[in-house]
């Protein structure tokens, strides 16, 4: 019987993966730039880090997380996301006493969700992101904004779209939350059973339902931008100011609510407008967390940052056709003629990659013809050939593959020629 490959997963193979690290180095190029470190935490955390922190009545922890009990009896969870993670190493390293603060982090890694596969949705996914913790400046949520919006840049999109909010601070919050309850309860009968549920425990959460979206008290539902009280406004004016600054274009959506619980005042989605991207157009979901460090049992430091997967980042890419310049030619590929040739060019092989030279040859015992076809296929700019003459001369042919331009050169110069060459090119 053979097995497949379990759903909502992928294989990412070798001509695809080279995409991939590229959109890795240019995410950690520019993280570096901005002063953020990578940080890499375990893929599993106990069960009570999430249901604690990304809250008992999300999606996440209702339905979607892979949870199973060890051989020691331990309830483990696949970690569904990056920051609860990362807060609790955060707390558990005690960061908080670095004395550069706040502490910029960044991470790239595997998240597992049991949601519905589709498009742009998977069970494993890999999300890229950062979390600065240990500030509550506005100018450091508008850096994690132009941090992300430089990577999207960087990788060639142009139709995206950030939508900002404030969800506010917990007296902000409170005010809202109850004005929610008594614009719901009379008609909450009217609902589906999740947004009836989540009357008591968490009203912003039915902004989010996808089933009750067209219901009249949808649209007149209260709104969060009302309930703001003068810092949380404050603050988010700052936000909104700098981002100004920065020449980051952005629309705000009050019904922005996020699906996790830890947020309060930025929250923050960036969107796919390319025609064929899919039904799921958010590329990119974040914002700030203050709170967060103290219910871990850490001191009272703030947080912000964002998470996006590479796979919805790859999938916009595509539909936004951006032009790939992948360099994956190979420098060098060794052809012999005879036994003691092919026997030689094993240490010559060696030599070459010893400096850096990306080199291949035959392991197929093709004949010359064969072997020169293989070196097109590589798209080889060079190819080296030694023949038993040659050999016997301590020479060796070297043909710029370009030019068709051929030269007999000493063989201990090929490492040196061909990185002149290569140099040159
Ligand atoms: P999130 O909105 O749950 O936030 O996920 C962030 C991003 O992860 C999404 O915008 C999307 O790009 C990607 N993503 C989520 N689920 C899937 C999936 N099933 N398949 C493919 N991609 C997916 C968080 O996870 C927060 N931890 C973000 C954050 C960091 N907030 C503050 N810091």
């Amino acid at each position: 019987m053979s097995v497949n490959i379990p759903r909502g997963t992928q294989d990412i193979l070798p001509g695809t993966v080279e995409k991939w690290q590229r959109l890795e180095r240019i995410a950690t190029d520019i993280c570096r730039t901005y002063q953020y470190k990578e940080i890499r935490t375990p893929i599993f955390e106990h069960t009570e880090l999430f249901q604690r922190n990304v809250g008992n009545t999300t999606d996440i922890v209702q339905k979607e997380m892979y949870t199973f009990t060890d051989r020691g009896d331990r309830s483990l969870t696949l970690r569904p996301e990056g920051t609860a993670a990362v807060v609790r190493s955060f707390v558990e390293n005690k960061m908080y006493g670095d004395p550069n603060q706040p502490v910029k982090l960044y991470y790239n890694g595997p998240m597992f969700r049991y949601e519905r596969p589709q498009s742009g949705r998977y069970r494993q996914f890999v999300q890229f992101g950062v979390e600065a913790i240990g500030s509550e400046d506005p100018a450091i949520d508008a850096e994690v904004l132009s941090l992300v919006m430089d990577i999207y840049r960087a990788a060639g999109l142009k139709k995206i779209e950030l939508v900002v909010n404030s969800l506010g601070d917990q007296e902000s919050r409170q005010a809202h939350r109850e004005a929610l309850i008594n614009h719901f309860e009379p008609q909450i009968g009217e609902f589906c059973e999740d947004c009836q549920s989540r009357l008591e425990k968490n009203p912003l959460r039915i902004l989010d339902c996808k089933k009750d979206r067209e219901h009249e008290l949808m649209k007149t539902a209260p709104s969060i931008l009302d309930y703001l009280n003068d810092y949380s406004r404050t603050y988010f004016e700052k936000v909104q100011s700098y981002l100004t600054a920065l020449d980051i274009p952005f629309t705000i959506d009050p019904t922005l609510v996020r699906g996790l619980d830890y947020y309060n005042h930025t929250a923050f989605e960036i969107m796919s407008s390319a025609e064929g991207f899919g039904a799921i157009t958010t590329l990119c979901g974040g914002g700030r967390y203050n709170g967060l460090v103290s219910q871990m049992g850490g001191p009272d430091a703030p947080g912000i940052g964002f998470a996006f997967s590479m796979e919805r980042l790859l999938a916009a890419i595509e539909a936004e056709g951006v032009e790939w310049q992948t360099d994956d030619r190979l420098d060098c590929y060794l052809v012999s003629v005879g036994e003691k040739a092919k026997d030689y060019t094993v240490k010559l092989l060696h030599d070459l990659r010893l400096e850096g030279i990306e080199a291949e040859r035959d392991y197929q015992n093709r004949k010359v013809k064969a072997q020169f076809k293989a070196a097109d296929r590589v798209q080889a700019r060079f190819v080296a050939v030694l023949g038993e003459d040659e050999l016997e001369q301590n020479k060796i042919n070297l043909k710029d593959m370009e030019t068709g331009e051929q030269e007999e050169i000493p063989l201990d110069e090929l490492t040196s020629t061909l990185l002149k060459k290569l140099e040159a090119k």
